[in-house]
C-alpha cells in the first residue's frame, strides 16, 4: 500500500484517531474531551470540550517559540507601489492593539463583526483581532455593491462594521465610504460603529458620533490578550451564493478549522514553518481566509498579502516579480489569473526575465481547470501544476494531488483524489453509487472531515436542505463528475444554479430575482455560459411586459445597470436577450440547463416534457444575435 492509501484509509477507518493526533500540532488552553462528537447526526462536531484561541495560533505562539524576528506578512500592492513587511512580533502588536481598540468599543467573546476591506494589512489585521477577541468576523468581498452588504449585515447583527476609505482598481480610485453609508442606509440591524481606515490616496468623510478613524482608535488603545473560546465556537461567517437570493452564511469553527488548516500546508501543499505561501486571491472568499490567512499564520510561514492583478499591474510579469522578489515557494491562484496571463505572454517571455528558483508549487483551484491552461502553465513554468476541488462550505481542499505525502501522476482535467479524510462516493441519479467513469453528483460520506461548516449562520434547517437531506448520510456537493478506474476525481461543473466568473461564486437565482424588479420586465432567467477567460459569464433573457416598447438596447443597459448596482461589477454582468417567452416544461419550470447547453453549443436534447419546442429555436435565434451558439443548431437531439 502507498503512502497516501495508508493515510487516506487511516483517516476514513478511524477519523477520531488521525485528526486527534493532527490536533497535537496546534496549542489548546484545554484538550478536547472528544474528538468526533456523532451524537447529533448530521450535525458532526470536532474537539468537543476543547478551548484554544485561533489568534494565539496564528501569532502568539511563534513569538513565544523562536519566530519574533520571522516574516509573517509582506504586503505587495502595485497599485499603491508599497511593499511593507512585518515580522511576527511586529504583526501581534498591531493585532493586540486593535484587538484593545475593538475591546474598548464593548466588542467580545460571541459578538460578530463585519469586515469590508480591500486587500491591505488592516483586513488580516481585523480578522486577527476578532479571533483573539473570541468575537466572530465576517469578511465581505470589497467589490460587493452597497445592497449585498446590506443583506450580510441584516444576517449577521454586527455590533462593529470594519472598513477603509478606499480602494485602487488599476489605476481607478473605488472610494468605499460611499457605499458604506448607502448599505448602512439599506439595512434594518445598523451596526452601531463604523471604524475606516483612511488610506492615503482617498479620505473618507466622517459621520461624527458613528465613524471613528482607525489610526486614532488604536493609537490610544491598550493590547487585548486572548480570550480563550471553545473548539466548536463560531471564528468567522463567510457568505455565500446558494441557488437563492439570500446568501448562506457558512459557519467555521475554531478546533476543527485550526487543526485542518495546519495538516494542509506540509501534506497537501508540502508547505512548512518559515516557507513564503501566496495565495494570490482576496481576502474576501474563502481562499483568502483560509490560505491568505490563517493556514500560513498557524503553521508559522510568511503570507503574501497582494494588491494588484495578474495583469495589468503593471505587467503579465507581476506574479513572476512577487514570486521572485520574497522567494514564494508555494503559489495559489484561480485558472482565470493564468488564462489572463497566458492571454498576455503566450510565450512566456515575462517569466524569463525573473529568478524563480524557490517557486516550487503552482496550485490551482475556484473553478474548473482546464487541460490547456494546465499545459501552457506546466510546459513554461517546469513547476508542479495543481488541480485541486474546494468549497466556501469545506474550507480546504476536498481533491488534490498532495504534495505532501504522495506524488501522483497528473491527469490535466483531474483534480488527482480525495484528500485524507474526505469519503468520496459520485451517485447516480437514483443516489445509488456509480461506477467508474460514470457522472453523477459527487457526495462525501458523513461525517465530513474537521474544518467543514458544521451549519448555516442561524440556518440549521437550510443546512439540512442545501447539504444533507437530498442523500442522507452523505454531504452534497452540489458539483457534478465522475471517478475513473484510477481513482481520480474529475469535476465537471455545478449542477444547481450557481455559476463560476473568474473564480467568483455567484448565484443566477439572485440575478433573476434583481432582473426581475425592473419595472418592464414580465419574466427572465439568467444562465452562465462558457467564456474563454472567466470560466463563464452570465447572460439574462427577459420577457418584457405587454405593452412596453422599449428598445433592447436600452433594456439591457438598464438590466446591466441593476446587476452591477446591487450585486457589483464584478459580477461581469452584460449580455441581455430580449425573448418574446422563456422555454418551459408543460408544468412551467423554465428549461435553463437545456438553454446553456445551447449557449455552449452542447449537443442536447428537446425534454419531453417541454411545453412548446420552438421556443428553444426563439432561444437560440436571441442567442445567435447577441454572439453565441452559432453552432448549436448540429446540436439537437431529438
Ligand atoms: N472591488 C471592486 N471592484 C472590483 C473588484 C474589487 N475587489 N474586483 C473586480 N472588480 C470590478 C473591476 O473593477 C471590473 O469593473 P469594470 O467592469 O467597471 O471594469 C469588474 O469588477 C470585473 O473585474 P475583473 O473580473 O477583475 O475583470 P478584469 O477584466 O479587470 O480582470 C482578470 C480579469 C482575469 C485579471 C481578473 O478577473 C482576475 O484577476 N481574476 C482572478 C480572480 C481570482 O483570483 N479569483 C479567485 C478567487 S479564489
Ligand atoms: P467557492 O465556494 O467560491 O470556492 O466555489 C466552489 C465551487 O467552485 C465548487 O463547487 C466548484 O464548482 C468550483 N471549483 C472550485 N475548485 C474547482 C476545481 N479545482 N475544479 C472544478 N471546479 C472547482
Amino acid at each position: 500500500m502507498g503512502k497516501y492509501e495508508e493515510i487516506f484509509q487511516k483517516s476514513i477507518k478511524d477519523p477520531s484517531g488521525f485528526w486527534g493526533e493532527a490536533a497535537e500540532a496546534i496549542d489548546w488552553y484545554k484538550k478536547w474531551d472528544k474528538v468526533l462528537d456523532d451524537s447529533n447526526k448530521p450535525f458532526y462536531r470536532w474537539f468537543v470540550g476543547g478551548e484554544l484561541n485561533t489568534c494565539y495560533n496564528a501569532l502568539d505562539r511563534h513569538v513565544k517559540g523562536g519566530r519574533a524576528n520571522q516574516l509573517a506578512l509582506i504586503y505587495d500592492s502595485p497599485v499603491t507601489d508599497t511593499i511593507q513587511k512585518f515580522t511576527y512580533a511586529e504583526l501581534l502588536d498591531l493585532v493586540a492593539r486593535f484587538a484593545g481598540a475593538l475591546k474598548g468599543l464593548g466588542v467580545g467573546k460571541g459578538d460578530t463583526v463585519i469586515i469590508y476591506m480591500p486587500m491591505i494589512p488592516q483586513a488580516l489585521i481585523a480578522m486577527l483581532a476578532c479571533a483573539r477577541l473570541g468575537a466572530i468576523h465576517s469578511v465581505v468581498f470589497g467589490g460587493f455593491a452597497p445592497h449585498e452588504l446590506a443583506i450580510r449585515i441584516d444576517d449577521a447583527k454586527p455590533k462593529v462594521l470594519i472598513s477603509a476609505s478606499g480602494a485602487k482598481e488599476g489605476t481607478r480610485v473605488l472610494e468605499y465610504k460611499p457605499m458604506i453609508d448607502k448599505a448602512f442606509e439599506l439595512s434594518k440591524n445598523k451596526p452601531q460603529k463604523c471604524i475606516i481606515y483612511q488610506r492615503p490616496f482617498v479620505k473618507a468623510p466622517i459621520i461624527s458620533g458613528r465613524d471613528l478613524d482607525w489610526d486614532e482608535l488604536a493609537a490610544k488603545a491598550s493590547p487585548a490578550d486572548c480570550v480563550p473560546v471553545k473548539a466548536t465556537d463560531p471564528l468567522y461567517i463567510l457568505y455565500t451564493s446558494g441557488t437563492t437570493g439570500v446568501p448562506k452564511g457558512i459557519v467555521r469553527d475554531n478546533g476543527g478549522h485550526a487543526v485542518a488548516l495546519r495538516w494542509s500546508l506540509p501534506n497537501i501543499y508540502d508547505t512548512y514553518p518559515g516557507e513564503v505561501y501566496w495565495a494570490a486571491s482576496d481576502v474576501g472568499w474563502v481562499v483568502g481566509h483560509s490560505y491568505i490567512v490563517y493556514a500560513p499564520l498557524i503553521t508559522g510561514c510568511t503570507t503574501v498579502l497582494y494588491e494588484g492583478k495578474p495583469v495589468g499591474t503593471p505587467d503579465p510579469g507581476a506574479f513572476w516579480r512577487v514570486v521572485s522578489e520574497h522567494g514564494v515557494k508555494t503559489l495559489f491562484t484561480a485558472p482565470t489569473a493564468f488564462r489572463a496571463i497566458k492571454r498576455e505572454d503566450p510565450s512566456g517571455d515575462f517569466i524569463k526575465k525573473y529568478d524563480i528558483s524557490k517557486f516550487k508549487y503552482l496550485f490551482l483551484a475556484g473553478e474548473r481547470l482546464d487541460p490547456d491552461t494546465y499545459h501552457w502553465a506546466h510546459d513554461l513554468l517546469k513547476k508542479h501544476v495543481v488541480d485541486h476541488w474546494w468549497q466556501t462550505e469545506t474550507g480546504w481542499p476536498i481533491t488534490a494531488n498532495c504534495m505532501g505525502i504522495e506524488q501522483f501522476p497528473v491527469k490535466p482535467g483531474s483534480s488527482t483524489k480525495p484528500v485524507p479524510g474526505y469519503n468520496i462516493t459520485i451517485l447516480d441519479a437514483d443516489g445509488k453509487p456509480a461506477g467508474p467513469n460514470q457522472t453523477g453528483v459527487i457526495t462525501a460520506k458523513l461525517p465530513l472531515p474537521p474544518g467543514n461548516s458544521p451549519t448555516l449562520w442561524n440556518a440549521d434547517a437550510r443546512y439540512l436542505e442545501a447539504y444533507c437531506n437530498m442523500y442522507p448520510g452523505y454531504y452534497f456537493t452540489a458539483d457534478g463528475g465522475y471517478k475513473d478506474d484510477d481513482g481520480y476525481i474529475f469535476v465537471m461543473g455545478r449542477v444547481d444554479d450557481v455559476i463560476n466568473v473568474a473564480g467568483h461564486r455567484l448565484s443566477t437565482g439572485e440575478m433573476e430575482g434583481i432582473i426581475a424588479t425592473h419595472p418592464d420586465v414580465a419574466e427572465c432567467a439568467v444562465i452562465g455560459v462558457g467564456d474563454n477567460l472567466k470560466g463563464q459569464l452570465p447572460i439574462g433573457f427577459v420577457v418584457l411586459k405587454a405593452g412596453v416598447r422599449k428598445a433592447a438596447d436600452e433594456i439591457k443597459k438598464e438590466v446591466t445597470k441593476l446587476i452591477r448596482d446591487e450585486i457589483g461589477a464584478f459580477a461581469c454582468y452584460k449580455e441581455t436577450a430580449v425573448v418574446a417567452r422563456l422555454p418551459k416544461t408543460r408544468s412551467g419550470k423554465i428549461l435553463r440547463s437545456t438553454m446553456r447547453k445551447i449557449a455552449d453549443s452542447e449537443k442536447y436534447t428537446v425534454p419531453s416534457t417541454i411545453d412548446d419546442p420552438a421556443t428553444l429555436v426563439e432561444i437560440s435565434q436571441a442567442l445567435k444575435g447577441i454572439g453565441y451558439a452559432a453552432k448549436n443548431d448540429e446540436c439537437i437531439t431529438l
